[in-house]
């Protein structure tokens, strides 16, 4: 009897660990992952891209920056084409993808798109 007392506890136990790993695995809802990805973004972009576009400028090329007119006036409409330059680069921008990793590309290039929306004012 004291045995099988035990076995019922334990399984008891086994279910409740179940049921809390569900919840938990449940409440990391998109929003978090989008702020995770967000994160890996400002990184990359740190990394990769800032030494010469910090906060969203080119100090190489004056014109050709990541503020929204002179992406638009340069014909890059969306994030994905901000993907392609940061693969294969542009004119005298050499190509990152070896760097950035996979995804890298799209990652960092929506957190440029989304800051880009935003001004690049930080917040
Ligand atoms: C070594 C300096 C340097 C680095 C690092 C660099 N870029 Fe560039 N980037 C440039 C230059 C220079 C241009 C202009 C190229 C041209 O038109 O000849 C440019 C242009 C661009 C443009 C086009 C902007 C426009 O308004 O036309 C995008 C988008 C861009 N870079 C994204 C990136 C991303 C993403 C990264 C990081 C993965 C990155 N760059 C890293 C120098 C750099």
């Amino acid at each position: 009897m004291k045995n099988k007392m035990f076995f019922f506890i334990l399984s008891v136990k086994e279910f409740l660990f179940i049921v809390v790993f569900f919840i938990f695995s449940l409440s990391f809802s998109p929003k978090e992952l989008n702020a995770l990805e967000g994160n890996l973004g400002k990184s990359l972009f740190d990394n990769h891209c800032a030494g010469c576009h910090l906060n969203g400028g080119n100090i190489i090329r004056r014109s050709k920056n990541l503020k929204i007119s002179s992406l638009k006036r340069n014909g890059i409409e969306d994030s994905n084409e901000i993907a392609k330059i940061a693969r294969q680069g542009i004119g005298i921008m050499d190509g990152y993808e070896n760097l950035l990793g996979e995804n890298g590309d799209q990652i960092v290039a929506d957190w440029i798109w989304d800051q880009a929306q935003k001004a690049w004012i930080q917040g």
